[in-house]
């Protein structure tokens, strides 16, 4: 942080920037990008802890002897060691990376609220498993240990350990380039293509009433992702409109790129976690549902598409983010809790 520059002129709205600005991190008013105040508010109206939700039907189907399947307990074990790593993951890459190099107040008041919001993710990890029981050195090791899980977490840590370098400094085409990339591939990547098969995986599940207190724990996950995704696509298209030139045809294929990777990686992690499909769900539909949802973030981003128009195979998946209409669904738990933002995916 800077001195603080006594007597130096007032904080116009002009004067504010996604990146590389010069105007004081410390006004967060006026405000320049209400997109970034309004999730700040959004997020804040769906409060929520995991502990709220009762797991006693979850342990007793756990526990039982043939409640589950041995496919449905392999790509739950799996789920859960995706998830439990992969929220610190996020949360780590916005506080050393993410936060120093967004230059603008309301971003960051955003990205204070998303930090909180994935302890809130990570403590439901550690709520899911001290209930059920499970092996934790098993579950928080997959990513070092389950070769699909090792190859995202590996793929997603070269955007963000580069920005984590003291020395790191936007302010040249490469390096800001090098911090779009960081946003898309956790953002983008990350928060808005590899939860979705967990998404998929568990509410399919919570469909059949199987684990429903995880099932109603991944809404309120999907809700809260559903947000985090949107900024990350508004901070990234607001930095485009900003800074025209770092958007040329060579990044927008490398985007393209990544998105592609990213989709593969997936897809090998569907394959991993459902070897024989469960009932309703199998690895060749995820496939299909991560081409969809790769294209819808293609377009979200104003890039062509990377793959041929497929149709989406969970349309229920959309249902899942109104809680309001769901809420008595799992039956676990009456509270209320607000619906805020724009649950557009
Ligand atoms: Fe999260
Ligand atoms: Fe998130």
């Amino acid at each position: 942080m800077n001195d603080i520059e006594a007597g130096a002129a007032r904080v116009s709205v002009d004067d504010k920037a996604m990146i590389n600005c010069r105007a004081d991190v410390n006004q967060l008013l006026p405000l320049k990008y209400h997109w970034a105040w309004e999730k700040y508010l959004a997020g804040c109206n769906n409060a929520w802890m995991p502990t709220e939700v009762s797991m006693q039907a979850d342990i007793s189907l756990w526990k039982s002897k043939d409640g589950l399947t041995d496919d449905e307990r392999l790509m739950i074990k799996r789920n859960l060691g995706f998830f439990a790593t992969s929220e610190s993951l996020v949360a780590n890459n916005i506080v050393l990376a993410v936060y120093r190099h967004l230059t603008n107040p309301e971003c960051r008041q955003y990205l204070l609220r998303q930090a909180f919001e994935e302890a809130v993710h990570t403590h439901t990890f550690q709520y899911i498993c001290e209930s059920l029981g499970l092996d934790d050195g098993e579950l928080f090791n997959m990513y070092r240990e389950i070769p699909s899980i090792t190859d995202k977490a590996a793929w997603a840590l070269q955007f963000t350990q580069h920005l984590e370098d003291p020395e790191f400094r936007t302010g040249t085409p490469e390096m800001d380039q090098a911090f779009l990339k960081d946003l898309v591939a956790f953002y983008v990547v990350f928060e808005g293509m590899w939860f979705y098969t967990g998404f998929a995986q568990i509410l399919s599940l919570g469909r059949r009433n199987k684990m429903v207190g995880i099932a109603e724990q991944y809404q309120y996950i999907l809700r809260d992702e559903s947000i985090h995704l949107n900024f990350g696509i508004d901070a990234i298209n607001q930095i485009k409109i900003e800074n025209p030139h770092l958007w040329n045809d060579v990044f927008q294929k490398e985007v393209r790129t990544m998105l592609a990777e990213g989709c593969e990686l997936e897809i090998a992690y569907g394959r991993d976690t459902m070897p024989n499909g469960v009932l309703g769900l199998n690895a060749e539909l995820c496939e299909q549902y991560m081409r969809f949802i790769t294209n819808r973030r293609c377009a979200q981003l104003g890039l062509e598409p990377v793959w041929e128009t497929t149709e989406n195979p969970f349309p229920w998946m959309s249902e899942m983010m109104d809680l309001k209409k769901e809420k008595n669904f799992f039956e676990t738990r009456v509270i209320e809790y607000q619906n805020g933002g724009s649950l557009e995916w």
